[in-house]
């Protein structure tokens, strides 16, 4: 069974489904193939970010799809070198235009650093761009605003700073490597938790004890680390460029029971890193 049309409700109201179709390391020219597909599929959330450089063929897959805009929910992102109030503003322009859009429904800080100098204190251009992206969204130009990768810190720095608490953090997560502490925090505060990289960006597809659910369940590894997520309340961006398979990561119908949760919860594994 297919879980497209379920949503999650973030805290000012807005819905938003259930799992998104990731674009991350989808090219331009692949992308329109790719959300094609995904939105025939059925996927009506797509993830992108003004850093894939894949922002006009996702548009102009939604535009040409015949759906109806207010049918598909598209996220974007602020890329991650970008900082301060104006910047912030005339990114967003740029990301709209690229989709060819005249409003976004979720728009995000992509990271608290630029991704070439990870770490570095941003504390004084992260609170300007979220006093810009406050405005855009009291404007109406953005129906939900959040951040990614951000830590607890990272986070606290926007809350005694700002009046809007982020919607959405959206972190690389997945079956061990599940960030509990963070994700704990931000359910405390109604912030929704995005996981990319469900599948470990596809590493964690050889792990054995993942594998015997897989069989036991009858389904696949994909289908057992995305509907891990969803039993976590957690919000999967699974992608790929296969139409089987994008087809396959929405059929998470099943139920995992939870003594074999537990079992998927011991898994201490970053696969991205090994
Ligand atoms: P492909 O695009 O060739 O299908 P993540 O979502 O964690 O970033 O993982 C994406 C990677 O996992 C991609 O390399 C993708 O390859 C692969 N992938 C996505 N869905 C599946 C699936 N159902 N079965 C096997 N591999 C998959």
């Amino acid at each position: 069974m297919s879980l497209l049309s379920e949503n999650y409700t973030l805290y000012n109201g807005v819905k938003i489904p259930k799992i998104g179709f990731g674009t991350w390391q989808i090219s331009n020219v692949a992308a329109y193939d790719a959300v094609s597909v995904a939105l025939k599929t059925g996927y009506r959330h797509i993830d992108t970010a003004r850093a894939y450089g894949n922002e006009e063929n996702v548009g102009r897959a939604v535009r040409d799809s015949k759906l109806k805009r207010e049918e598909v929910f598209v996220t974007s992102k602020l890329p991650a070198e970008i900082k301060g109030f104006k910047e912030t503003r005339a990114s967003f322009e740029k990301t709209i235009r690229n989709l060819g859009f005249s409003c976004l429904d979720l728009f995000l800080i992509h990271a608290p650093w630029p991704w070439n100098d990870k770490g570095r204190d941003c504390t004084e251009g992260n609170i300007a761009s979220w006093k810009a992206m406050e405005e855009m969204y009291k404007e109406g130009k953005i129906r939900a605003i959040g951040v990614s990768n951000f830590s607890v810190t990272d986070i606290n720095t926007i809350l005694d700073n700002c009046e809007i608490v982020p919607m959405v953090n959206q972190i690389a997560l997945y079956i061990g490597h599940t960030q509990d502490a963070l994700t704990e925090y931000c359910r405390q505060r109604n912030i929704l938790v995005e996981a990319y990289s469900p599948l470990a960006t596809g590493r964690i597809l050889k792990n054995e004890t993942i594998r015997e659910v897989a069989k036991q369940y009858s389904v696949s590894v994909a289908q057992v680390c995305i509907r891990y997520l969803l039993q976590k309340d957690l919000l999967p961006l699974p992608k790929s460029t296969h139409a089987n398979r994008i087809a396959e990561n929405a059929e998470v119908g099943f139920t995992i029971r939870e003594e074999t949760i537990k079992t998927l919860d011991a898994i201490r594994q970053d696969f991205r890193h090994f």
